[in-house]
This record gives structure tokens, sequence and C-alpha cells, in this order.
């Protein structure tokens, strides 16, 4: 059994869950891929897909919407999970569904917005600035939602 973990992640909240997901896997062999590592794929290896990504001004990476479009008909074949990360709660089914086509996120078999983190850290100054104008924050918060990342990796381990 060998299973792909594919995401982008801007500041390591979604790389982070992957590892997460992956040292909860048992029984497969495991791809980490980031999707920028431009490393060669080849889907067909394997027997099972997660697909991870986090929200951005309202946007999902673009590397993550010109994958699912252009390997849709590969991923409807194989057992899929996918999963986002965000931090704007009322929005989350909603970006969740712009993120996903409905084809997708019909035939996944797990589909989980899982929260995420304002790492400033991380952040550049801009994008520091923004996120402490709208939301107020001052300093690193952590709110990845857990229970939502363990029922995924339920439901892809059936
Ligand atoms: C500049 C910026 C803009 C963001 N915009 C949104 C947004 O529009 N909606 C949302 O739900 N979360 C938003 N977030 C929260 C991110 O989705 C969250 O930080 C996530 O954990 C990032 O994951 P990553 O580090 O894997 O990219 C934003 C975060 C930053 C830094």
């Amino acid at each position: 059994m060998k299973t792909l973990i594919l995401y982008a992640s801007n500041h390591g909240t979604t790389a982070k869950i992957c590892r997460y997901i992956a040292e909860k896997i048992e029984n497969s062999t495991i791809d980490i891929v980031n999707i920028k590592s431009n490393k060669p794929l080849n889907l067909n290896l394997y027997d099972r897909i997660i697909i991870g990504a986090s929200i951005h001004a309202g946007s999902v990476q673009r590397s993550i919407s010109n994958f699912l479009k252009t390997n849709q008909d590969l991923l409807l074949t194989k057992p899929l999970a996918l999963f986002l990360c965000g931090m704007n709660k009322p929005e989350y089914e909603q970006q969740f569904e712009k993120v996903f086509p409905e084809i997708l996120r019909k035939h996944a078999i797990s589909n989980k917005v899982v929260g995420g983190e304002f790492l400033l850290e991380e952040m550049n100054m801009i994008e520091k600035a923004i996120i402490k104008k709208i939301t107020g924050i001052k300093e690193t918060i952590s709110e990845i939602d857990f229970t939502k990342v363990d029922e995924l990796i339920e439901e892809i381990k059936k």
C-alpha cells in the first residue's frame, strides 16, 4: 500500500499537518510531497492520495488548483482525502467548496477543514500588518483542529 500526501503550504502549517497524518497512518509507504518541489510525480504509483492546502486572502495556492484541474480524471480513480487549512471559521464550508471541485469532493472518502495557525514569525511585513489589523492578534496563535485531522486519518484508513 502506497500513499501520497501532496500539499501546498505558505508558512508551514499544512506541511506540519501532513507530517502528523503520515506518522499516524500505518501499514503504508508514504511519500509527502510539497507541490512546489517540482518533483516528477507519477500518481499511478499510489494506492491512495491525500491533498492538503491553505487559504490566503480568500484563495488557495494556484499550484493546487492547477494540479486539481490537470489531474482530476486520475484522482477520480483513487481513494482520495482532501483537507484545507484556514482561520476564517464562518467561511470554512464556502472556502472548501471553492477550492475543491464538487466532483472531487463527492468522490473523496474524507473532506475536512482543519483550522490553522497565524505564525507571525513566518509572515513578511505586509502579511503581518494585514493579519494584525484584521484579527487584532499580537502573537502567534495555533488553532489546528486535530479532531478533524484524526477523523480524516480514520476515514482514509478504512
Ligand atoms: C496573509 C494571510 C491571509 C490569510 N487569509 C485567509 C483567508 O482569507 N481565509 C482563511 O480562512 N484563512 C486565511 N489565512 C489563514 C491561513 O489559512 C492560515 O494561516 C493557515 O494555517 C496557513 O497555512 P500554511 O502555513 O500551510 O499556508 C490567512 C493567513 C495569512 C498569513
